[in-house]
């Protein structure tokens, strides 16, 4: 999605800019722009393509120097990305300058009116309609940020804007509905960003604007107002990522960084969530027990590789809580008239906390009277804000588009409100429970050890750079495992592939299997649900006969399999439920060297976006 960034300050507005919106590449965009009020008028320069394009043409043609400014990293939805339709859009008198993310999905008919009136609109988006509406509202009130609340007013959709206006050079206006906006507070300075990592180089002081709020900026601080003007109760708090961590750190890639600091990301996410005596303390789930008790069901909603931690929480929570959980994909939910009602725990899974399609989940969700407990990567993000309680994840941030780190937190979280509604409801498997906890808080040494064994996977996945198609299958927690290979592969290397629950084989996917498809299977653990094992055993064993070059993800110790793996990829054994902490990570590897191996840029794939924050 689109990245914001405001300033108000006494350095260079536009190197604070520029430097923001590199910190917000990540969110994928088609072109750039900015504006810096500047020698009593306004000042403009935007690009289609890549920041360095706009980074060219500031060199290429200066802007005059000011200390306030915005900048803009688009992703188009109402016109191609050209240098026109990029933002920062102006009015016709040049005085007002707007950047936009959403869509206003009224612009058609606030464009005849504004053409009517005399306005010439001259690109193709949704958004220059806001800048023309602005001047006009300036024009009666000459205070931008009643302008903006005026102009919010009459438009529908999802926004935010930031607004800068050549009569007040000293402010910087903002405005939010259904899409992020954070403001950072500095000493003599002001932030406005869509996410925290373009600013904490300057301050680590952030503000979280509510729904419907407009925010004016000033050097000396800001004041925030509801869209009819009634003054807000402004919550500001601190953020604990430090700058470092969202910088590359050595890597070639975000991606790369990221699957390394998955030991850490995953026992961070455990750290402080189990005492001493080896019991679940979730405190952020402020339902309170009684109303666990109660409940009837889960329902998980998410998109992409959130959607799949959700598939494999459905087997740990039916399994240690015998609460029957349905996992939906959050697109589709409530458009089929879900049956819910407060007895049902609904639990939205996101990285960003901003996924358009999740929040309406979770909006639809609370409507029908059900709680919603919200997994989320991103402190003070919509999804949270919205939901009755919250269990962050300590991934810190997660740049690549690909989500790695993330995945495997929202696993550890999933785990950890499986295990707590166990507890909590006192199951039959108490001693399970308690069991898993242990392994749990022994995880993280499993992911490190798998890490350290890459090196044949990142070959394999070279000498398969020429092929077409990989599939995947899985059974059980490997299935959804299976899916979430698929996924990567298809973002990164821009393959088909597809995951197959392994039991399916036969029921269609094996007419696929030709001479040298490669298709990776994800193993169970031969302990446990052992007759699992013996299956994908034969599965593998099928596939093989009819020619597949097998790729095999089995625990250490897995004997069986040898003999039907052209290629066998170890990790540490693990209790069943357990083992997608450590199979999904060969596959993250796998996808991230096959794309490199083809060339593709692996931080931020085509077409992609990090956040997806329209429907
Ligand atoms: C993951 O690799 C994807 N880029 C994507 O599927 C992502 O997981 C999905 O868009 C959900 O995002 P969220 O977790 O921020 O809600
Ligand atoms: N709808 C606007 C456009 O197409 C904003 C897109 C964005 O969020 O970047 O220009």
């Amino acid at each position: 999605m689109c990245g914001i960034v405001g300033y108000v300050g006494s350095q260079s507005a536009l190197d604070v800019v520029m430097a923001g919106l590199k910190r917000l590449e990540y969110r994928g965009y088609d072109s750039a722009g900015v504006a810096v009020p500047a020698d009593g008028g306004l000042a403009a320069a935007k690009r289609a393509g890549k920041l360095v394009n706009l980074e060219k043409e500031l060199l290429e043609r200066p802007l005059p120097s000011g200390s306030t400014g915005i900048g803009h990293t688009r992703w188009a939805t109402h016109g191609g990305p050209t240098d026109t339709n990029a933002h920062p859009h102006l009015d016709n008198a040049g005085r007002v300058a707007v950047v936009h993310n959403g869509i206003i999905e009224n612009f058609a008919a606030l464009r005849a009116e504004l053409a009517e009136r005399g306005h010439d609109l001259v690109s193709e988006t949704d958004t220059e309609v806001v800048a023309h509406l602005l001047a006009e509202e300036f024009s009666a009130s000459a205070d931008l940020a009643e302008a903006m609340r005026l102009v919010c007013r009459r438009l529908e959709g999802a926004f935010t804007l930031v607004a800068v206006h050549a009569d007040e050079p000293d402010v910087v206006v903002g405005a939010r509905r259904n899409s992020p906006l954070v403001v950072g507070v500095g000493e003599g300075e002001s932030f406005l960003a869509s996410d925290v990592a373009a600013f904490i180089a300057h301050t680590r002081s952030a503000i979280e604007l509510g729904q419907d709020q407009v925010v004016e900026l000033r050097r000396d601080g800001v004041t925030v107002t509801g869209f009819d003007g009634t003054p807000a109760e402004v919550r500001s708090y601190h953020v604990d990522w430090d700058a470092s961590a969202a910088e590359k750190g050595g890597y070639d890639y975000f991606m790369l960084k990221e699957i390394a600091e998955q030991p850490k990301a995953v026992a961070d996410t455990l750290l402080g969530r189990i005492d001493a005596a080896g019991s679940l303390t979730l405190d952020e789930v402020r339902i309170g027990a009684a109303e666990l008790r109660e409940l009837d069901k889960v329902v998980i909603v998410a998109c992409g590789t959130a959607f799949h931690a959700g598939l494999i929480a459905k087997y740990a929570i039916e399994h240690w809580t015998r609460l029957p959980c349905e996992v939906e994909l959050a697109s589709e939910f409530r458009y089929r008239d879900p049956i819910l009602d407060p007895r049902s725990l609904v639990i939205a899974i996101s990285q960003s906390g901003e996924t358009m399609d999740t929040l309406m989940a979770v909006r639809h969700a609370r409507e029908q009277g059900s709680k919603v407990l919200a997994i989320c990567n991103t402190n003070g993000s919509t999804i949270p804000r919205e939901s009755d309680a919250v269990l962050y994840t300590h991934a810190g941030p997660e740049v690549a588009v690909a989500s790695t780190k993330a995945f495997l937190t929202q696993l550890v979280a999933c785990y950890l409100v499986a295990l707590y509604l166990g507890q909590v409801r006192g199951t039959k498997w108490g001693d399970e429970i308690r069991a898993v906890i242990r392994d749990l808080s022994r995880i993280s040494g499993a992911v490190e050890r798998v890490l350290e064994t890459m090196e044949p996977v990142r070959a394999l996945a070279r000498s398969l750079a020429g092929k077409k198609t990989v599939l995947f299958l899985g059974r059980h927690v490997g299935y959804p495992v299976a899916l979430e290979g698929a996924l990567k592969l298809k973002e990164l290397a821009y393959m088909h592939a597809e995951g197959f629950a392994a039991g399916e084989l036969k029921h269609g996917p094996i007419a696929l299997i030709e001479e040298d498809l490669p298709v990776v299977v994800v193993v169970p653990s031969p302990r446990g649900r052992s007759v699992l094992h013996d299956k994908i055993v034969s599965n593998i064993q099928e596939i093989r006969a009819r020619g597949a070059r097998t790729i095999v993800i089995a625990e250490e110790g897995d004997e069986a399999v040898v003999p039907y793996a052209d290629h066998l990829i170890r990790v540490p054994a693990t209790p069943t439920l357990l083992q997608p902490l450590v199979s999904t990570v060969p596959l993250q590897v796998f996808a991230c060297e096959l794309a490199t191996a083809r060339g593709n840029e692996v931080d931020q794939p085509r077409n992609l976006a990090k956040s997806v924050t329209v429907e």
